[in-house]
């Protein structure tokens, strides 16, 4: 394994090695010059700082052993004092299978036309967006139900606190209703079906709550556990009971996030939009992103120069919870990378140079090791 030197770790932390020393004083450590530090006392620092620090492990699969080396991250957010927490909305993921009717069900409850606006009426992306039931909002994520884009299905599952697992009663479960499910139980998250084009002769909801209880799924009116709406997202029918059974959900899970936390948002979407550049989709899960935010995603710094709600206004605030917009990525940014605030930009430039570094030297094969342990004993 490399050593964790001072420098190295205060690079990697966007401090200067003296601070990193301070710390280490604090802590009852006096490392001599170039002495490696144990990765307890390095875990420790790290946490002085909000990182969490990890090892990386060896990538089996990939035919090579990568190199092992110093890796940190952002930390998730501690537990808030309990007075600062605020209800958020919860983010409800529509997952299931290609034209099912998933982007209709956003429609209805958005009253717009997504759906006919978009390529050949299939999803091509991850749609955001916030409906308002009861003075309640709830975050909305429509993901596509294509077989190739499973990926976006896996990060949709995983940023999501409920999904929705849409079925159409003519069809019944396929392939990538099957996946959904299958994605939604891995991440551990509460499943709702909705039974979609229930206005169709063809509808067979009772095969649908079979097929349901034969993948795990049995509905509360067969006496198990998983809560159902029987809708049509074409006539509206049941679409309330869908809200009301999210928001039922919701309110059990008790969401809760500081919106004074240091801002941080999940990205679900990036692309380069002409006349705006590069722009993210992103959902704050705490704290508040406002303009002039400076950040850090993945290898990137940033810092936020507009946001863009989902009814495409300009807003100068993203509270937890919600969908936003973000332009002002120095690249484009990872899906499913962290977008976490920084004290300023120069440490977030500093720090991004340092994550590319790294990244740089990952992509070097093994017998580079040598060369990459001198690096870090230069830096
Ligand atoms: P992908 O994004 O491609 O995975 O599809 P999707 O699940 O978003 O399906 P979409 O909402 O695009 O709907 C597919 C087709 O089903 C469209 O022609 C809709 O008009 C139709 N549809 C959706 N909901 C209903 C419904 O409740 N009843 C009937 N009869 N048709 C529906
Ligand atoms: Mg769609």
């Amino acid at each position: 394994k490399p050593p964790i030197l001072v420098p190295d770790l205060a690079a990697r932390l966007g401090l200067k090695p003296f601070n990193v020393m301070a710390d280490l004083i604090k802590l009852g450590v006096f490392p001599a010059p170039n002495q490696p530090l144990e990765p307890e006392v390095a875990a420790q620092v790290c946490e002085i700082h909000g990182f969490t620090f990890e090892r990386e492990k060896r990538d089996k699969d990939k035919g090579f052993h990568k190199v092992e080396e110093v890796i940190v991250e952002p930390e998730a957010p501690e537990a808030e004092p309990e007075n600062l927490l605020k209800e958020r909305p919860p983010i409800v993921t529509i997952m299931g299978h290609v034209d099912h009717g998933k982007t209709s069900i956003l429609d209805y409850y958005r009253n717009s036309k997504v759906v006919s606006g978009e390529a050949g009426g299939i999803t091509q992306h991850i749609g955001a967006y916030q409906v308002s039931h009861n003075d309640q909002l709830i975050t909305f994520l429509d993901t596509p139900g294509h077989a190739i884009f499973a990926d976006m299905r896996k990060r949709g599952a995983n940023i999501t606190d409920i999904a929705v697992i849409v079925v159409a009663a003519n069809d019944g479960i396929m392939p990538q209703t099957l996946e959904a499910i299958k994605f939604a139980q891995k991440a551990q998250k509460t499943i709702i079906v909705a039974i979609n084009k229930c206005d169709l002769p063809s509808a067979n909801v009772e095969r649908v709550k079979t097929q349901l209880a034969e993948n795990g799924l049995q509905t509360t009116d067969y006496g198990g556990d998983t809560e159902f709406a029987c809708i049509s997202a074409l006539k509206g029918d049941g679409m309330d009971v869908l809200l009301e059974l999210i928001l039922l959900q919701a309110e059990v899970m008790e969401l809760r996030a500081n919106p004074k936390a240091t801002a941080r948002a999940g990205v679900i979407e990036a692309r380069v939009v002409p006349g705006r550049g590069t722009t993210a989709t992103v959902i704050v899960e705490s704290g508040t992103l406002k303009i002039g935010t400076p950040f850090i995603c993945g290898p990137f710094a940033g810092k936020v120069r507009s946001l863009i709600n989902d009814l495409g206004k300009n807003v100068k605030v993203a509270l937890p919870g919600t969908p936003v917009e973000v332009i002002g990525f120095e690249e484009l940014p990872h899906v499913g990378d962290h977008l976490t605030e920084m004290k300023n930009e120069r440490e977030a430039k500093a720090l991004g140079s340092e994550r590319q570094e790294e990244l740089r030297l990952k992509r070097l094969k093994p017998q580079h090791r040598n060369r990459m342990e001198d690096l870090f004993t230069m830096v």
